[in-house]
């Protein structure tokens, strides 16, 4: 399935964006000078310490945020402001806790009135994919954390959009959950073919999912360097390989940048 993957045009890009957040009056540089694309179909990690600016980044990527200097393109228009054409899974999920599981993953498509046989359909085929079969008229507050993340990815994905924009979606769940989640995701991933951007701080995470890795900076954040990953799927963490790419990452972080 792989091979077939398109991951040659340009979906997204970040040209010269700078991020600067003004508190009486004293400016704080979060974001300096990025110059990156996210290219179709791909799964792209932005990959930095903490506070540097990552949520920032992504905000700015979805519309949510504004860029101080610099430009945000998808599919070469300018990112202006949200769009249901980008799609965010946040770190903890907001799940609406007076509707069921389905009614949480059919809410997006109920706004944009697409029809019930089709709603239905898609919402019924995303809850599955996400393994919440039988969960369905469960609500929120009977799951699980890493329930509710496969909830918000569920939620994320029956919106159709053009591109998935996860900020550390799996940062508060257990190591155990943790890792199936990023198994569940892969696999998700490679059955819907849709862009990518994952925010993460974890290089095992990073290493796992990712085509290609942007490497951020300190705050003020500039791109450190770049991985392209090029390992088979699903990765074996304890492949030499993969502890080789690690240890050149985590060298890279080491260098004090
Ligand atoms: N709306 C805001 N107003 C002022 N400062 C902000 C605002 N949003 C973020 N910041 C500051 O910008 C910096 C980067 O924040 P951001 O949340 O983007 O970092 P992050 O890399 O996502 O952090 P974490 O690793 O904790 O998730 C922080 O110092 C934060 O305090
Ligand atoms: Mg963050």
């Amino acid at each position: 399935m792989e091979q077939t993957r398109k991951m040659t045009d340009k979906k997204m890009s970040c040209g010269n964006v700078s991020k600067s957040f003004y508190t009486k009056g004293k400016e704080l540089k979060v974001l300096d000078n990025l110059n990156f694309d996210v290219k179709e179909n791909e799964f792209l990690v932005l990959f930095g310490p903490g506070q540097c600016g990552k949520t920032t980044l992504l905000y700015m990527l979805a519309g949510i945020e504004k860029t101080t200097e610099g430009e945000i393109l998808h599919n070469g228009n300018q990112v202006a402001k949200p769009d249901c054409s980008r799609a965010v899974v946040y770190q903890t999920t907001a799940l609406f806790p007076w509707l069921t599981v389905k009614g949480n993953v059919e809410y997006g498509p109920k706004t944009r009135n697409i029809l019930k046989e089709k709603r239905e359909k898609d919402t019924q085929h995303f809850i599955d994919l996400v393994g919440l079969k039988g969960f369905e008229n469960s609500y929120p507050v009977q799951l699980s954390g890493g329930m509710k993340q496969r909830v918000g990815i569920a939620r994320a994905y029956c919106n159709d959009p053009d591109v998935l924009l996860m900020d550390e979606p799996f940062g508060h769940l257990d190591a155990q959950t943790r890792y199936m989640m990023q198994e569940s995701l892969e696999k998700i991933w490679l059955n819907e073919k849709k862009t990518v951007v994952f925010v993460t701080n974890n290089i095992e995470e990073a290493l796992f999912l990712a085509d290609r890795i942007i490497l951020l900076t300190n705050c003020p954040s500039k791109v450190n360097a770049e991985y392209k990953i090029d390992l088979p799927r699903p990765r074996n963490i304890v492949d030499p390989e993969f502890l080789k790419l690690r240890q050149e990452i985590s060298n890279a972080i080491d260098s004090g940048v």
